[in-house]
């Protein structure tokens, strides 16, 4: 998956849209033009697709992603929408707003696009070429900035070729974008509503559309956010336990690889029985999901090996195995 690859250049014309949706549409990676920055773009109900995005930035964790939609009718069947949130679409959507609120029951973003949250991230992008894309993909596409983990965001097709230039399929290249920050992440998701990251509508404007302040939750700051607080944090009820060479009796396994001699529980799931990391990233939260529902005390986990998204695997399961 990460592998090289000829990334072609698409014009932003009726063609190189339509051809950028389509690979959409077939489980790729196209960097997207938004009125932002340019997104690293997937189909957001495709655990394997998202993954995919993962690795071609060499993220070392599993963030949830924010996922674009054509217009606000599409966003609201994807989430829950209370007061606020109505209030934030209305008022500046298309544009650089993302929501995050509760998944509605009909949500189709992946779990490892939402982190394996109950919460979802929706934005409704005013660049045309995004909005057209969006339509013809017919589905939620997963679009993080579409540089390397760890450098600035891109605001021009050459900044992502710079970064990405044989591990992605296409870049649609509009010309540079006008905003160049990220979108504002307002999370609404009972109580009053959070500003999870400054962006490209300003806090003032935000708080007149909603006709109360902000509560501000400093990403990064000095004090950690708490994850009951900002729930971006999936932790299973049951224990987990790290490294297991083999499940203890009355453990659930979730395995990797190579299956350890002897009998395996009842409740047992391989993340990718042939070691491939891209095939268990996709399937990590999904299946940490289905272990937790059946209420184990403890699951336990085989060695998952440290390079490609291994580490970014790594980081969720260790962060899953916490003390709480
Ligand atoms: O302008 C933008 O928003 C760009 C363009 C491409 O649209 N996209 C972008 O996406 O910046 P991304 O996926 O990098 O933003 C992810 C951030 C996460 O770091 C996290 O802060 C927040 O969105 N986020 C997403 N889902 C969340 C959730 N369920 N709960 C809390 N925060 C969430
Ligand atoms: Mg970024």
């Amino acid at each position: 998956m990460t592998g090289p690859r000829q990334t072609q250049r698409l014009s932003a014309d009726e063609a190189g849209i339509a051809a950028a949706a389509e690979l959409l549409r077939a489980g790729r990676l196209v960097a997207l033009p938004t009125e932002t920055v340019y997104g690293l773009a997937a189909d957001a109900s495709d655990d394997r697709a998202v993954a995919s995005i993962y690795a071609a930035k060499e993220r070392p964790s599993f963030n949830p992603l924010i996922s674009h939609l054509p217009d606000a009718e599409a966003a609201r069947r994807q989430g829950l929408f209370d007061a606020p949130a109505l209030a934030l679409a209305k008022a500046f959507w298309p544009g650089p707003l993302t929501l995050v609120v509760p998944a509605s029951s009909s949500c189709t973003v992946c779990s490892l696009a939402r982190a394996g949250l109950d919460s979802v991230a929706l934005r409704v992008p005013s660049h045309p070429v995004a909005r057209a894309v969006l339509q013809a993909a017919g589905r939620p596409i997963a679009a993080p900035s579409a540089n390397r983990s760890g450098r600035v965001s891109p605001t021009q097709a050459d900044h992502v070729l710079a970064d990405l230039d044989g591990r992605i399929d296409a870049v649609l290249d509009a010309g540079p974008t006008a905003v160049g920050v990220e979108s504002s992440i307002v999370a609404c998701l009972g109580g009053a509503p959070r500003l999870l990251r400054p962006g490209g509508v300003p806090r003032a404007a935000l708080e007149a559309a909603i006709g109360q302040a902000l509560v501000i939750v400093e990403e990064g700051g000095a004090a950690p956010v708490s994850p009951g607080l900002l729930a971006s944090h999936y932790a299973p009820r049951a224990a987990v336990r790290l490294d297991a060479e083999a499940p203890r009796p009355g453990e659930a396994w979730l395995g990797f690889g190579q299956e350890p001699n002897g009998a395996l529980p009842a409740l047992a799931f391989n993340l990718s029985p042939a070691g491939d990391l891209t095939e268990a990233a996709a399937n990590l939260f999904a299946a940490m999901r289905r272990l937790d529902d059946q209420r184990p005390a403890t699951i336990a986990v085989a060695p998952i090996p440290m390079h490609g998204l291994g580490e970014a695997i790594n980081d969720r399961l260790r962060r899953a195995a916490a003390p709480r």
